[in-house]
């Protein structure tokens, strides 16, 4: 360990220094947020030796397949979260409700969570992550469901845990984007990436399921079709769990898109979901320089009106965005 690779706790207590409101239950939210991670991450490196992997048989409010690592990640933070008084509630892709902490009557955040993304990748073994979103309460000692209807612009933190060749935890609090490596021989997540900003490429990564083509308007065919026939053409990478694909995006540079699909062409619609994928994502990436737009907006200036809300989305390096968005939508920003 080299004096530059501090702690995250330390670091997170020399950032609180800036925080007027937090008063150390901010440093152990994230404290509590990481230890999470540290237990699901234990689980998924050991998926394939013990009984965890393939599904629990039964579906999950967005209707999809529920994979026991799923479950195992959404009971974890849900054992911890629910341990500290400084949280109001949870809301989580794997719940319909929220989940509100009635008796923490001096609770002053809620956390919103995508447990683990990426859950097609599970038994096979390739890179999936948590997603983390941090609010804080409307009203201190009461969380109500308003206050998981925000805009991303209202968020106090957001972060993601990348469970890879490495685990890492990317977050922002405002105050730049940093990267920790979890050194499991310690157990501590030390600073690795300090001050991460998305770089503006020469080699030019586009990251989207090509497999979908069908299923975009126009537009957006002939934008990806535009991408492939540059003098240089851009490099195509998807991994297919987000957390993957923004990461090299956030690191490398490029622009991660899930435009909207028209399989029911009456009523077209994005796949990902605003409050605990596309907005802790967006707000990552407007602290690293980049942007994220749902292709008609700024990500964090949606207003949600439901929990589960789905969004197109274009995030990555800020003129990639801003080209995909202006081509697709005709010039709307
Ligand atoms: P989750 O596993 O949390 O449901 O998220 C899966 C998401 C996201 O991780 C990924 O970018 C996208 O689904 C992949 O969708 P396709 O398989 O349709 O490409
Ligand atoms: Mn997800
Ligand atoms: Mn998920």
């Amino acid at each position: 360990m080299n004096d530059n690779n501090i702690q995250l706790q330390h670091f997170i207590l020399n950032q609180q220094k800036r925080f007027p409101y937090a008063k150390g239950d901010f440093t152990l939210l994230l404290s509590d947020i990481i230890l999470a991670g540290k237990i699901i991450s234990r689980e998924v490196n050991k998926a394939g030796l013990v009984e965890i992997l393939g599904l629990t048989g039964h579906e999950n409010v967005q209707g999809e397949q529920v994979q026991k690592l799923d479950d195992f990640a959404n009971n974890a933070f849900l054992n911890i979260l629910s341990k500290n008084e400084s949280v109001g509630g949870v809301a989580s892709e794997e719940m319909a409700e929220p989940d509100y902490f009635l008796k923490h009557t001096k609770a002053r955040y809620c956390v919103l969570f995508d447990p683990l993304d990426g859950s097609s990748n599970i038994d096979v073994n390739v890179s999936i992550g948590t997603i983390f979103s941090i609010y804080k309460l409307l009203n201190e000692g009461e969380c109500t469901e308003q206050d998981f209807l925000r805009k991303g612009s209202e968020q106090v933190a957001a972060g993601y845990i990348l469970y890879g060749s490495s685990t890492m935890l990317v977050f922002t609090t405002g105050e730049g984007v940093h990267g920790f490596t979890l050194d499991s021989s310690l157990g501590e997540f030390l600073l690795s990436h300090e001050g991460l900003s998305i770089p503006e490429p020469s080699k030019r990564y586009y990251s989207i399921n090509e497999g979908n083509y069908k299923y975009w308007n126009e537009k957006t065919r002939e934008y990806i079709d535009y991408l492939k026939h540059q003098d240089k053409p851009f490099s195509l990478r998807y991994i297919g769990s987000l957390v993957s694909d923004f990461h090299r995006s956030l690191i490398y540079g490029g622009i991660f898109m899930y435009p909207l699909d028209y399989k029911n062409p009456d009523k077209p619609k994005g796949k990902l979901r605003l409050m605990y994928e596309a907005n802790p994502l967006a707000m990552i990436a407007k602290n690293a320089g980049g942007s994220a737009s749902n292709g008609e907006k700024d990500i964090l200036e949606i207003k949600p009106s439901e929990l589960h809300q789905r969004e197109p989305l274009y995030i990555g390096t800020a003129s990639f965005v801003n080209e995909a968005v202006s081509y697709i939508n005709g010039g709307k920003k």
